[in-house]
């Protein structure tokens, strides 16, 4: 349709119909006989709400959404036909590494890849848009939600969002096998306070600007056609009322003319916060502040007829967004093809199609993180080895967003070990729950039902094994339901079990690799302790098995680096590389200096630092030069070059990082923040010249009076294997 149709549309709409576009209803209220008001209405849905939605979340399958759109179109007035929405985060069917792991590849193809399949899966499934990319910025571990993020660092979360987005949606997500992509959650949901999901987040302006804003608008410049409010109050304001968040950032700023959804119930949930009084006035105040579709509340439907009807909104702020509801439906194509993709024929087609599977497969790899070994991997298949732990044979090893109907297209590591013929032994050792431990998923309820006696008898069985092998690999974590929403944690540990089998087993058996699943920076001193090799796979997905086995037996090297920096303890979260000095930094030769900033029972730096990770090679850098000669305020043009070579006896993969420090500034500045990563491979001996481009862009900040400029000064730039190298050259730049 064109503009003009489109108004045409919504001037001949009724105000109950424009109303219901802005509501958005739940698949279960529609059956592939009609309505199912039975669960609307115990929710307080009327039958006009959902006869007149303007979309629906959380229902899949081509042939039930086409059924739902026919019968939803012959009943609706002007024949407007319904967006279906749902949660396709980190794949459709054909399960990818969660978020946080592709964010450990430091290499945005393979998250582009990784939508493109997910929208290839989910679009023949018959969905239009997904709620992703999630590009929250993501410091403190304690936090559920990092495992759906990308990073701890804003230039890589922000070269992620422009790639997932371009990865659903294309050149135009009216083309087949696209859908649109929601960016979320706006704004900086992952800072709550106290680390507890949902809470308020105080943050600075500045902070807000220079750290948690990039990544969003990445998304949003790169044309993601909605963005979706988050649950949490910024700086007091709940975001689904936040005027200035919405209208002067989103819109006036930064020019999205899409459409901003609400989190799940997030506009009611204003009265909870009690910024509203009541539905009414949380409606109100949602509306004024530019939300424009109300996710699975009665607010909209119930509220705005009255206070349209009264005067106290005017009907332009409705028509406004209705308009922008219904340029979404005609950027989808709607209007010219409802159903869009759905097909039976292509989800057989498509849906866990061993294309996709391949590529699932050959991204875990690339996600995985090497933090030790010490002469444990590569594997060889003539050795002894006892694969043992709660993960050992364990299908769900795909995130809490992932709704897979069948367990069994998630390949376990057993499986994938046997799948190379190798003839190993297998323990589990003891039960990721323990008796009488119950965590509700996201998908389902999950209790622990094995007691201290069949534990210890487990462990027993596990520490006998072990005693006849030549190494252990010991597949250990944290539960799948224990990450994403409403999983905060106060404790970053794995389970106590867990700790007793590998310390069993280490009196017996010194040879130890731990495969470590988690959707989080965890604890790991214990395991540091008692292990030779460590490898943190995440929650790897449907090829997880086949990839590990891959990178334990050489067949793939595990080129993953941390996206997010591993704690010493919980005690140091949130702990992130980019931190600032203070005015007493910390000198660990400065032993009789009480008064330093410092802890007095555990180091400040992280276990292990944003960026680090080993693969199967070593590398030798060269030192840092920097060439041109334009460096002033207004334009900085200049390349950074290192030679990087392998001095190692295997082919290997190495992330070659470049950050920046504004060594003097108006304010306070990070000690440095990535701006540039390269993923290169070399035989051995093999060198090459990498070279990073510096422009202005890449030292702009909010000064002392939140102008976004370039100050004039010197700068270090250090390029290395890991946030914390001191391979360095500096720069000046000059007043224009
Ligand atoms: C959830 C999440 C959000 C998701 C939405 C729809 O509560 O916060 O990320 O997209 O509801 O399922």
């Amino acid at each position: 349709m064109t503009q003009e149709q489109l108004v045409e549309l919504l001037n001949d709409l009724s105000l109950d119909e424009k109303i219901n576009q802005l509501f958005q209803g739940n698949g279960s209220f529609f059956t592939d006989k009609g309505i199912a008001t039975g669960p609307a209405a115990d929710q307080g849905f009327s039958e006009l709400a959902i006869s007149l939605c303007g979309s629906i979340l959380g229902a899949d399958g081509a042939e039930k959404l086409k059924g739902i759109q026919e019968r939803y179109m012959a009943n609706h007035p002007h024949h407007i036909p319904l967006i279906f929405m749902a949660d396709v985060i980190n794949g459709f069917r054909t399960i990818f590494p969660i978020p946080l792991a592709q964010g450990a590849a430091f290499d945005e193809t393979v998250a582009f890849e990784g939508a493109v399949i997910a929208a290839r899966e989910a679009s023949a499934a018959g969905l239009h848009v997904t709620f992703a990319p999630m590009v929250d910025l993501v410091r403190d571990a304690r936090w559920g939600r990092v495992m759906e993020a990308v990073s701890e660092d804003p230039y890589l979360s922000s070269v992620y969002a422009d790639a997932i987005v371009e990865g659903f949606q294309g050149q135009d997500a009216k083309e087949p096998g696209k859908i649109g992509a929601c960016v979320k959650h706006f704004a900086a949901y992952s800072a709550p306070v106290a680390g507890r999901d949902y809470n308020n987040v105080e943050l600075s302006e500045r902070t807000l600007r220079d750290d948690y804003m990039p990544a969003y608008e990445a998304a949003v410049k790169a044309g993601a056609l909605l963005v979706m409010t988050s649950f949490n109050t910024l700086n007091r304001i709940p975001s689904s009322a936040n005027k200035w968040l919405l209208r002067d950032v989103l819109r006036g700023e930064w020019g999205f003319d899409g459409v901003v959804i609400s989190d799940w119930a997030a506009v009611e949930e204003v009265v909870f916060q009690d910024l509203a009084v009541d539905k009414k006035e949380a409606a109100k105040l949602c509306m004024e502040a530019g939300t424009d579709i109300d996710m699975m509340t009665t607010c909209y439907c119930d509220c705005l007829k009255e206070l349209i009807e009264s005067g106290e909104l005017p009907v332009e702020l409705l028509d406004e967004a209705v308009l922008r509801v219904l340029e979404l439906k005609n950027k989808l194509g709607l209007f010219e093809n409802p159903f869009k993709d759905a097909s039976v024929e292509d989800e057989e087609k498509y849906i866990l199609c061993e294309e996709h599977r391949d590529a699932a497969r050959k991204a875990c790899a690339s996600t995985f993180v090497l933090l030790e070994n010490d002469g444990m991997l590569p594997l060889s298949k003539e050795e002894k080895v006892l694969f043992a732990g709660p993960y050992v044979d364990e299908h769900g090893i795909f995130g809490s967003w992932s709704f897979v109907n069948d367990w069994s297209t998630t390949v376990t590591i057993k499986q994938g070990v046997e799948a190379k013929g190798v003839t190993a032994a297998y323990e589990k050792g003891c039960e990721l729950l323990h008796k009488g431990q119950i965590i509700l998923g996201m998908d389902k309820k999950y209790e622990g039902t094995v007691g201290k006696k069949q534990t210890k008898e487990m462990i027993e069985q596990a520490v006998e094994a072990a005693k006849n092998a030549d190494k252990v690999v010991l597949c250990l974590g944290e539960h799948r339901a224990e990450t994403g929403e409403a999983s905060s944690k106060g404790e970053l540990t794995i389970s106590k079990d867990q700790i007793k089998l590998l310390s069993s087993i280490a009196e017996v058996n010194e040879n130890i690799t731990v495969v470590l699943f988690c959707g989080r920076p965890l604890d790991i001193r214990k395991i540091k302790k008692l292990a030779k090799a460590i490898m943190v796979v995440w929650l790897p997905g449907t090829e997880g098995g086949n990839a590990i086995a891959d990178v334990l037996y050489g067949d793939a090297e595990p080129t993953g680096r941390l996206p997010m920096s591993f704690p010493y303890s919980v005690g140091q979260t949130p702990v992130f590389y980019g931190e600032f000095k203070t005015g007493r930094h910390f000198e660990p030769t400065q032993t009789e200096n009480r008064f330093q900033s410092k802890y007095l029972d555990i180091p400040n730096a992280p276990l292990y630092p944003f960026g680090y990770g080993r693969g199967y090679t070593t590398f030798e850098y060269s030192d840092v030069t920097i060439e041109g000669d334009i460096a002033t305020t207004d334009k900085v043009d200049l390349t950074v070059s290192v030679t990087v070579t392998n001095t190692g006896d295997k082919k290997g993969q190495e992330v070659v990082q470049m950050y920046i420090r504004d060594d003097k500034a108006s304010v306070v500045r990070p000690v440095r923040m990535l701006k540039g990563y390269m993923k290169i491979e070399l035989e051995p001996k093999e060198s090459i010249t990498v070279l990073f481009p510096i422009t202005e862009e890449d030292l702009k900040f909010h000064d002392i009076n939140m102008n976004y400029v370039v100050e004039p000064g010197t700068f270090t730039v250090f390029v290395g294997g890991d946030s914390t190298t001191d391979n360095s050259a500096v720069f000046e730049v000059t007043e224009a």
